[in-house]
């Protein structure tokens, strides 16, 4: 909360566009909102308390962090926050919190569809309708099929319900192993992965970009799935080798991928991914439901309520760890 005297001055970084988020007007009611685009951070973040990310893959607070000297909670529209954290700001004591919640039912939908998809055949079947070709494929039932869901954050809790609600067998791979998890049953431990793929039909990556995290998915791991298996990432590119995925693909050792994110983004025109067969790319998209923008600009207001009467911020994020711990793993 802001010292009793001086009006809270809160700042929202828009992107490119200049496109603001609606919804703030319980915010202006309450405080000075100052609109900024990435070059005028610098001089917005002059005696500002709070940062308003909307913009939210920016790293422009890095570059202004020597004006930021008021700051006191930054706020990002995204769930991922591996791009925003830098060790001044992880060092420092600014609060973060991030989107989280906004994108767990879209994006277990999102792997629903995936696997839906490769199961259906539908991308196959669609490229026989491009060539008007009436050919026959058969199809898997996915009820009794495995996913093996790595990352147990709210995404991947999401993603475990909604995939046994279809009769699958879930797992999850966390940080640590237990049983009788609520959502999962079984958690394997991540960092020993390759142990455990070969269980599943489907391993659908879902967890935070982090030192644990990046590279995970990696030869020793694609060469202990099924080679009927399917990838689904919706997380980050970099915890996916892509020179590892491109072999597998390309000598059957798993079957199909569905990617969404990419090591860089706009995945370039000419990579090998966008034409591998059994490869279906996404432009990052796929916890952007419709409404999604309204909902990311509502729950900033809700939180800004809270920080503005001085009451605690729910979930924030622990930037050493860089994500949001479940509520008993918190200190
Ligand atoms: N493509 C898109 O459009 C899109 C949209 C939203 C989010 N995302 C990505 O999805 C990620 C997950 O989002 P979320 O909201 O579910 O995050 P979250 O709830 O903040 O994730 C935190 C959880 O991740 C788990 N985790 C941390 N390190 C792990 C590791 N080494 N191995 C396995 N699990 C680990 C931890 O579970 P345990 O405590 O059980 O270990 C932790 O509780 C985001 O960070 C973002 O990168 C992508």
């Amino acid at each position: 909360m802001t010292p009793p005297g001086r009006r809270t001055t809160v700042v929202v970084l828009v992107g490119p566009t200049g496109e603001r988020p609606a919804h703030l007007g319980t915010v202006e009611a309450r405080a000075e909102l100052r609109y900024t685009d990435a070059a005028g951070l610098p001089d917005a973040l002059d005696g500002a308390d709070v940062l308003f990310l909307w913009d939210f893959f920016s790293t422009a607070l890095r570059d202004a962090w020597p004006r930021a000297g008021s700051l006191r909670w930054v706020h990002v529209a995204a769930a991922g926050v591996d791009t925003l954290l830098f060790d001044e700001l992880v060092r420092s004591d600014v609060v973060v919190t991030n989107a989280r919640g906004v994108f767990d039912r879209p994006m277990a939908e999102f792997t629903l569809a995936s696997i839906l998809a490769h199961a259906k055949q539908l991308h196959v079947l669609r490229d026989h309708q491009r060539a008007a070709q009436w050919r026959r494929e058969e199809t898997t039932p996915i009820a009794g099929q495995a996913a093996l869901i790595v990352g147990t954050g709210s995404i991947g809790r999401a993603t475990a319900a909604l995939l046994r609600a279809v009769g699958m067998r879930v797992r999850g791979a966390g940080r640590t192993a237990r049983s009788d998890d609520p959502d999962f049953g079984d958690v394997v431990a991540s960092a020993r992965l390759a142990e455990h793929v070969g269980w599943a039909d489907h391993v659908v990556v879902v967890a935070p970009l982090t030192p644990q995290t990046r590279g995970l998915v990696d030869a020793s791991v694609l060469g202990a799935m099924k080679p009927s298996a399917h990838l689904v990432n919706l997380a980050r590119g970099p915890i996916v080798d892509t020179d590892a995925l491109l072999h597998a693909l390309r000598t059957g050792g798993l079957a199909g991928a569905s990617l969404d994110v990419f090591d860089t983004e706009p995945l370039p025109a000419d990579h090998p991914l966008w034409t591998t067969p059994g490869v279906v790319v996404s432009p990052h998209l796929s916890g952007d439901a419709r409404g999604w923008r309204d909902e990311l600009a509502r729950q900033f207001a809700d939180l800004a309520q809270l920080w503005l009467s001085g009451r605690p911020l729910p979930d924030p994020v622990d930037k050493r760890l860089g994500f949001v711990p479940a509520p008993e793993a918190r200190p």
